[in-house]
């Protein structure tokens, strides 16, 4: 007979691992079959959300317990309401709604076959990729314009209420998508104007948000590839918002001397990301961030000492760093 001792620490790491993979398809479900806009009119029992929803009882019930559990809706007295999250990102008329980046990869989330072809090729988009020469098909730039505005939108309100952007006049928003940092920017600094440069099928969508928000006055865009065109001048300030973590550090130095060759002296170059920790272990999520950009992307998430080295490397100098909302924060570096 063999005899082992029992483990020396549970295995709960291994569940929560495992099951949590289920989360997030809960979550893209809930928002296609319209739970929160049901909830959003009135609190409802469970039998009343799976008649509305014509979903079947045991589904209502796992459904409403991953989502009660993760502080999507809460649960009093029987009945179910949505919570200020939910309020705020997952009903479609909230200007926060995340509806695009849910509806854009619901459908290709990561899998072990991408992340072990990731790992085992490393650089595997080393060819030539659409980004790099600005070919790319208008459904998909609608696709992840959608996705990145709701993905940037709450951030770029972060951005505009802790960012310093004193005496910057004019801001050129390199790589800008829908246009979020500019709107959210105009909003807080009426003096300040806006240029988004992206690449020609983005333009035609960032055009529609500046619209929305009525600003074609004070934000104006530039079609142009960021790697083959020189930057213009007559900007204070060059702005990147998740632009870093999609590229090698040798492109981003590019992106960095381009923003450098194009300021004035006492001009700011700003860089928003979600940074790692310098320990690059820290936070968990922003790992699972820089595990998505392995796989899809050249890039990876940065830590402020690697995008502090670059712009020291560039020539910038007055180096500051600010959390700006959730996990994201923003350096701003000055041109001597
Ligand atoms: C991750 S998104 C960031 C969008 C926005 N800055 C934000 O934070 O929400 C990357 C953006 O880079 C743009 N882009 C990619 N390659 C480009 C290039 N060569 N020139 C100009 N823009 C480019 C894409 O069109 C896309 O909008």
């Amino acid at each position: 007979m063999k005899v082992i001792d029992p483990p020396s620490r549970d295995d709960r790491p291994l569940w929560d691992v495992w099951l949590a993979t289920f989360n997030f398809p809960v979550l893209t479900v809930a928002d296609e079959i319209g739970l929160f806009t049901l909830l959003a009119k009135q609190a409802l029992s469970p039998t009343e959300i799976a008649e509305q929803l014509k979903i079947g009882a045991r589904a209502t019930e796992g459904i409403l317990g991953v989502l009660t559990s993760l502080g999507f809706v809460l649960q009093h007295d029987g009945q179910f309401l949505l919570t200020e999250l939910s309020r705020n990102y997952l009903l479609p008329e909230s200007p926060y709604y995340w509806g695009g980046l849910l509806r854009n990869i619901h459908d290709s989330l990561p899998t072990h076959e991408s992340i072990r072809d990731a790992a085992l090729k490393d650089y595997y988009h080393d060819a030539e990729s659409p980004w790099d020469s600005g070919e790319i098909p208008q459904a998909r730039a609608e696709r992840l314009t959608r996705h990145m505005h709701a993905h940037s939108m709450p951030a770029a309100m972060g951005v505009a209420r802790w960012g310093n952007f004193t005496g910057v006049k004019r801001l050129l928003d390199v790589a800008g998508g829908s246009g979020c940092f500019p709107i959210a920017l105009a909003m807080r600094y009426p003096h300040m104007r806006f240029t988004v440069l992206e690449l020609a099928p983005v333009v035609a969508l960032a055009k529609q948000y500046i619209a929305d928000y009525g600003m074609q006055d004070r934000i104006d865009t530039l079609v142009a590839n960021m790697f083959r065109d020189p930057f213009p001048s007559g900007y204070d300030a060059v702005f990147f918002s998740n632009i870093y973590h999609d590229w090698k550090r040798e492109e981003c130095l590019r992106l960095t001397r381009s923003s450098f060759d194009a300021l004035p002296s006492g001009g700011h170059i700003y860089i928003h990301e979600m940074l790692l920790d310098d320990t690059k272990d820290r936070p968990i999520s922003t790992m699972g961030y820089a595990i998505q950009m392995l796989v899809g992307t050249q890039g990876k998430q940065y830590s402020a000492a690697e995008i502090r080295a670059m712009l020291t490397e560039c020539g910038f100098d007055s180096i500051t760093v600010t959390p700006t909302f959730s996990y994201f924060t923003l350096i701003r570096a000055t041109k001597p």
